[in-house]
């Protein structure tokens, strides 16, 4: 382990440093010094193409950690002393999907959708949460905690579930969508709704790791980024190991730009890939500190914000990992950008007209992506990836009120109203009649 500031190395954070530097209070991350570049055990690299070909093979597999997105990839997550540790709902190996309505209608030839909402809980927290899971399993830790706006929770709740662990779960109360909340119940974590918002359930969270023998699987944990590495490595694998020109990723509390980021980084050290892709980061207007802190510093302080969109997953004020965030976006030359409330639901809608969905945090990658495209910062020939996180059943409450109408106010949706409009379609309520039903399809084909 490596501290991102200060650069201290260490070989196992102790539970009471609660993943933070002991000299200077920074991150820590996974390092491989055995892949550095000069170091005397460089002939342990793993080799790019013998690498290419095994991962490959291992989905024919039926071993459960080969059926795993994930642990197939193990040569790249070297997290655990015993194999037999693995946790594993056999997350990853998501899809990978083209979005051509989209593409046209924001002007990209190749547009695609890396749908991470697909994984076993739902969401993109399940490639994470199985690596550090693994990690406290082996551990011999009983019990494993988080602070959530909700996917880390679900997800936490449900490997905690199959290791035969207790989970404590701290979310923020009323601030969660209820798809989430009721697979915590599910799975039967010990939910406690606190009245604050996500990071005042952080700061609960971090007093009580200190006084209480329970494994803290937050993003600040290191090992939760190695697993969030592999959908990097998936998207790859699926251009044939040329990368995309550019990846456009959600930013809440900032870890899984910062995995994806080192992901494609180690890809290119080891020769998997040649190129890197720029790695951009869009938040929510009123949830968007990392934002403000590129425009005001360019990157170098962070103001928290008292933070509120209905995008809740991404609903953070102080984000843990903006500093590695910051790094990723500055080596990749991608980009920051905000978007505000009635983009966001556009364009979660626009990626439920193509039979794919998401949630609305998800939905902020194409509405940050038709901002760039507008500054002229993303070209129609490039190649664009879009990384959803989570499915789109996760929050259905805020589906069903934007196709009704009630979800935004007519200050909010200002000059969308056309795009918003076309795109709502509320369900209608009608008599057992048949003659009913035909005049409404009548309506429909003709519009
Ligand atoms: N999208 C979804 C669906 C999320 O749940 C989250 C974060 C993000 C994007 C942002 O990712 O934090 O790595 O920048 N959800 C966390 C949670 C915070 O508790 O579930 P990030």
């Amino acid at each position: 382990m490596r501290c991102t500031g200060c650069a201290r190395v260490i070989e196992q954070p102790e539970l009471k440093e609660n993943f933070r530097c002991v000299e200077c209070g920074d991150l820590y991350e996974v390092v491989y010094p055995s892949w550095s570049a000069g170091s005397q055990a460089e002939i342990r690299k793993p080799n790019a193409s013998a690498m290419r070909w095994l991962w490959k093979e291992r989905c024919g597999s039926n071993a459960e950690a080969d059926q795993s997105g994930v642990w197939r990839f193990r040569e790249m997550l070297h997290v655990l002393r015993d194999e037999s540790n693995i946790v594993t709902l056999r997350e990853g190996n998501t899809p990978l999907y083209q979005l051509r309505k989209v593409a046209e209608s924001t002007g990209i030839e190749q547009l695609f959708a890396k749908h991470q909402g697909m994984n076993p809980t739902g969401s993109f927290k399940d490639a994470g949460m199985t690596t550090a899971l693994s990690v406290a399993h082996e551990l011999g830790f009983d019990w494993v905690a988080c602070a959530s706006t909700g996917n880390t929770s679900a997800a936490m709740a449900a490997y905690a579930a199959r290791a035969g662990m207790r989970s404590l779960v701290l979310i923020p109360e009323g601030k969660i969508a209820w798809g989430k909340l009721s697979q915590a119940m599910d799975y039967g974590a010990l939910t406690l709704q606190l009245r604050t918002d996500f990071d005042g359930c952080v700061r609960v969270l971090t007093e009580v790791v200190k006084r209480a023998p329970v494994y803290l699987l937050n993003s600040v944990n290191p090992y939760r980024l190695e697993g969030q590495k592999t959908p990097a490595l998936e998207i790859a694998e699926a251009f044939d190991w040329e990368v995309p020109d550019h990846l456009i990723v959600p930013g809440g509390n900032l870890a899984n730009s910062s995995a994806l980021g080192k992901a494609f980084l180690e890809m290119k050290h080891l020769g998997l890939t040649t190129q890197l892709p720029k790695i951009s980061v869009i938040q929510a207007e009123k949830a968007n500190p990392l934002f403000r802190s590129m425009q005001e510093s360019c990157g170098k302080t962070l103001e928290p914000v008292e933070a509120t969109t209905r995008a809740t997953a991404i609903r953070i004020g102080n984000p843990a990992s903006w500093k590695k965030a910051v790094r990723v976006i500055q080596q990749t030359g991608g980009y920051c950008e905000q978007v505000g409330e009635a983009e966001i639901a556009l364009a979660k809608a626009e990626i439920g007209a193509e039979g794919i969905g998401c949630e609305p945090a998800s939905a902020v990658t194409l509405a940050g992506l038709k901002k760039l495209v507008q500054q002229g910062k993303v070209q129609s020939g490039e190649r664009v990836v879009l990384l959803l996180t989570g499915h789109t059943l996760k929050d259905s409450d805020y589906t069903i009120a934007y196709h009704r109408g009630d979800l935004l106010k007519p200050e909010e949706i200002g000059e969308l109203r056309p795009e918003i409009e076309v795109t709502r379609r509320n369900a209608v309520e009608l008599d057992a009649s048949v003659d009913l039903v035909l005049r409404e399809l009548e309506r429909a084909a003709g519009q």
